[in-house]
């Protein structure tokens, strides 16, 4: 059979006519070399895993169970293990087992009745022993006596403990974390994100101070439906109050108490807790399917109701506007609602040049560099409020600037912002300076006087803002998610 290539070119080129093998192997060397040196830098560092397997079938038929894959590692010469985890568990949820179905434990205990163990000819009936220490070896007692024995491990997604959360697998006790993996610690953030850095939320949190000028309901705050993590709580003699969106109260309603304990409320289980000293709270963990209304019972003067929640972001601007219609104060010093003619707003250099001229830009010296990334995620971690704000308008004195700013979009704060803020820099001539009618990504500080009577926006001299840009913007949504915990 002829394995020489018939055109005549080729000869001149590859060697004279030989055995396809003498072609192919130096091609095949090449190609190796190159994989083993090119791409995984000289066969260095750990090997490749395969894609997983395919999930196994569930460990029991009924009730829960786990169920496993598992992928290898592909290693060249020279090169150390995978990094990771060779088999992956998951817990699967099956229907419930029928009454009187005999506990996986039970069973895998109950295989050794009547045969001889123990290295004598006596047999026992086994029923398991729970007082073991490790959970995940099978512990069965001796009916009838006074001893129990280890027979190694139980099978993989035995429960640890009857009516517990954790599973056995391969002789430890694992729980499923949100994502359904065992062993994986991976929570639940504010937010209900599985894994998530609570940014798709936005905290809020206040006390509410204001006296009542009569004794009766007054309103505290609305608690907007997709509310999660709820926590209220006050000390006087005063009591909460909640009401459901059909206008019912849900407990301590028409000037009658409610007992202490959970009620529904809202697709959510509301715990209240009432003290032997005057002291109330309410707890849930939401989400709220309606709003709620949170009001307090006056019959004393109120000393302060603290109240925090979490909301979707895009609940967070309604939210605002409802509480700033029903006049419930959420700052002070508070900028105008009403919006002034814009010369008098902006204070530009030609609106009041007698001003501005002894404070010109340039008489303002050079500031600190504040560019990159470590300052970046320092000001945004160490900050109270991170937020793209156009500049509506700046005040300069001798002591601090004062900025009148629009809030555009929230990336964290601590505690509800107002479309419209004041931010307080210090000194005349701030750092980095801002321009009237631009638009920044500001962090912030909070800043309560001792008495608490004036409550400001800081930014710190030689803080963090920036001109917003698309860019700056994923850069602030990645520091976001480096913020030590
Ligand atoms: C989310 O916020 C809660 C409460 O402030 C905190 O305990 C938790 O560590 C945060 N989670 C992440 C991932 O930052
Ligand atoms: C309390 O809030 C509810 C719901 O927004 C409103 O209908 C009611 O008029 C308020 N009551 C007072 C006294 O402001």
């Amino acid at each position: 059979m002829a394995v020489c290539p018939g055109p005549a070119d080729h000869r001149l080129l590859g060697p004279p006519c030989s055995p396809r093998a003498h072609v192919f192997l130096p091609l095949l060397f090449f190609l190796w070399t190159l994989l083993s040196c090119g791409l995984r830098g000289a066969a260095q560092g750990p090997g490749e895993w395969t894609p997983w397997g395919s999930w196994s079938r569930c460990s029991s038929s009924c009730g829960r169970g786990v169920s496993v894959r598992s992928r290898r590692c592909v290693r060249l010469p020279g090169e150390e293990p995978c990094w990771g985890d060779s088999h992956e568990y998951r817990l699967c949820q099956l229907l419930d087992c029928p009454l009187g179905t005999m506990p996986f434990r039970d069973l895998q205990c109950a295989l050794y009745n009547g045969h001889p163990v123990l290295g004598t000819q006596n047999t026992y009936r086994w029923v398991p022993f729970h007082g073991a220490p490790n959970l995940c070896d099978l512990n069965c007692l001796a009916e009838g006596h006074a001893f129990y024995h280890s027979f190694g491990r139980v099978l993989d997604g035995t429960p640890c403990t009857p009516g517990a959360q954790g599973l056995c697998v391969a002789g430890r006790c694992l729980s499923a974390g949100c994502d359904g993996l065992l062993g994986s610690g991976t929570l639940e953030d504010r937010c209900g994100l599985c894994g998530g850095a609570n940014d798709s939320c936005l905290f809020v949190q206040r006390v509410f101070r204001d006296a009542g000028a009569f004794a009766g309901y007054w309103n505290v705050t609305l608690i907007p439906a997709g509310a999660r993590h709820i926590r209220v709580a006050q000390r006087s003699r005063n009591h909460l109050a909640l009401v459901a969106r059909d206008g019912r109260y849900v407990l301590n309603g028409d000037g009658a108490l409610s007992p202490p304990g959970t009620y529904e409320a809202a697709g959510t289980r509301v715990t209240y807790t009432r003290g032997a000293g005057p002291e109330e709270t309410l707890q849930a963990a939401g989400p709220t399917s309606q709003e709620l209304l949170l009001q307090v019972l006056l019959r004393e003067p109120n000393p302060g109701v603290h109240f925090e929640f979490w909301l979707p972001r895009e609940s967070y601007g309604p939210f605002q506007a409802r509480a700033q219609a029903l006049g419930w104060p959420l700052r002070q010093p508070q900028p105008r609602e009403v919006e002034p003619p814009r010369a008098e707003t902006v204070v530009a250099p030609e609106a009041s040049p007698a001003r501005v001229a002894s404070l010109a830009p340039d008489t303002c010296g050079p500031c600190p560099d504040s560019r990159g990334r470590a300052h970046r995620l320092l000001h945004y971690c160490g900050s109270d409020f991170v937020f793209q704000a156009r500049v509506l308008g700046r005040h300069r004195q001798a002591q601090e600037t004062r900025y009148e700013v629009r809030v555009l979009l929230i990336y964290k704060n601590r505690t509800p912002l107002r479309s419209r803020e004041y931010v307080w820099a210090p000194g005349p001539c701030p750092c980095p300076p801002l321009a009237p009618r631009r638009e920044y990504l500001l962090a912030a500080r909070r800043l309560v006087s001792p008495d608490g009577t004036q409550d400001r926006l800081l930014l710190p001299h030689a803080g963090y803002a920036r001109p917003w840009s698309p860019a700056e913007d994923s850069r602030v949504r990645l520091a976001a998610r480096r913020c030590p915990a």
